[in-house]
């Protein structure tokens, strides 16, 4: 059995005083894994990534990231906590700073580290996975094109040797040659022992990447599999995937 790494259990999340947008979220994140959460808008899948981070924080149930120094339960830690225990998380709105280089935008993410050898090292080691960064170090981020600026994001993301990576829609508003290159990108991270939690939109795509597949609709989990058995599930397919019923 493969190692759990990140564990949900019976997460209840909202907005503000609003009411809570999700419910009895119990879900299990494995080392190595991509699970990909699908379902419709406004089902909540933003809403779990977000509980998961510290941007908003759970109302009830536990978060828990199973470090290499032990069990941390995230829920109340504040965000900028949570990513220093070994957690990325990859908002919807990518931002960049697209007025700085590529060069200092590593440097940003990477503000943490305060040996500058070894940051320097780091930056040297994502450089090697994104080659193409490395000829354009001095160029600013807002000018690069988005395949550039896409592997930019995921390099920015491991600059910090996460151990989980959470993902919110890689694939929104990116040409069809830059939403493949998105996933191989996801694939090779996943296959050095990262684990990833993606939200897809682009379900087929996203499943397709992926191990695991949890769908959710109105704020709760409704079904669980291995993602080929989803892309496979005829009464999933009809709801989720866009398969028209058989007359
Ligand atoms: N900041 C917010 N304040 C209040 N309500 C919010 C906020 N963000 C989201 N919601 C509400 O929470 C519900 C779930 O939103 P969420 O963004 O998690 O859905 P989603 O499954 O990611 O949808 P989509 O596929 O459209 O991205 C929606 O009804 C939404 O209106
Ligand atoms: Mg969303």
């Amino acid at each position: 059995m493969s190692e759990c790494i990140l564990k949900l259990e019976n997460v209840v999340a909202g907005y503000g005083y609003g009411p809570d947008i999700i419910q009895n979220i119990d879900l299990e994140l494995n080392k190595g894994d991509i699970k990909c959460i699908i379902g419709p808008n406004g089902a909540g899948k933003s809403t779990v990534l977000k509980a998961i981070a510290g941007l908003i924080k759970p109302r009830n149930g536990v978060v828990t990231f199973k470090s290499e120094n032990g069990d941390i339960n995230l829920s109340g830690m504040d965000t900028y906590e949570i990513m220093r225990t070994g957690l990325c998380f990859i908002p919807q709105d990518r931002s960049l700073f697209n007025t700085l280089t590529v060069t200092e935008n590593l440097a940003m993410a990477g503000y943490t580290i305060n040996d500058k050898d070894d940051l320097k090292n780091r930056i040297e080691e994502v450089l090697e996975t994104f080659p193409r960064l490395k000829e354009k170090l001095s160029q600013y981020a807002g000018t690069m094109s988005g395949g550039e600026q896409q592997q930019l994001i995921f390099a920015r993301a491991i600059i910090l040797k996460p151990r989980v990576i959470l993902i919110d829609e890689p694939s929104l508003g990116l040409a069809p040659a830059i939403v493949e290159q998105a996933f191989k990108h996801i694939e090779t991270i996943a296959s050095d022992g990262v684990s990833i939690l993606l939200v897809e939109q682009n379900a087929r795509r996203g499943l397709s990447s992926s191990n695991y597949g949890t769908v959710m609709d109105l704020g709760e989990i409704v079904f669980e599999k291995a993602a080929d058995q989803v892309l496979n599930d005829e009464r999933i397919q009809e709801l989720y995937l866009g398969k028209r019923k058989k007359k």
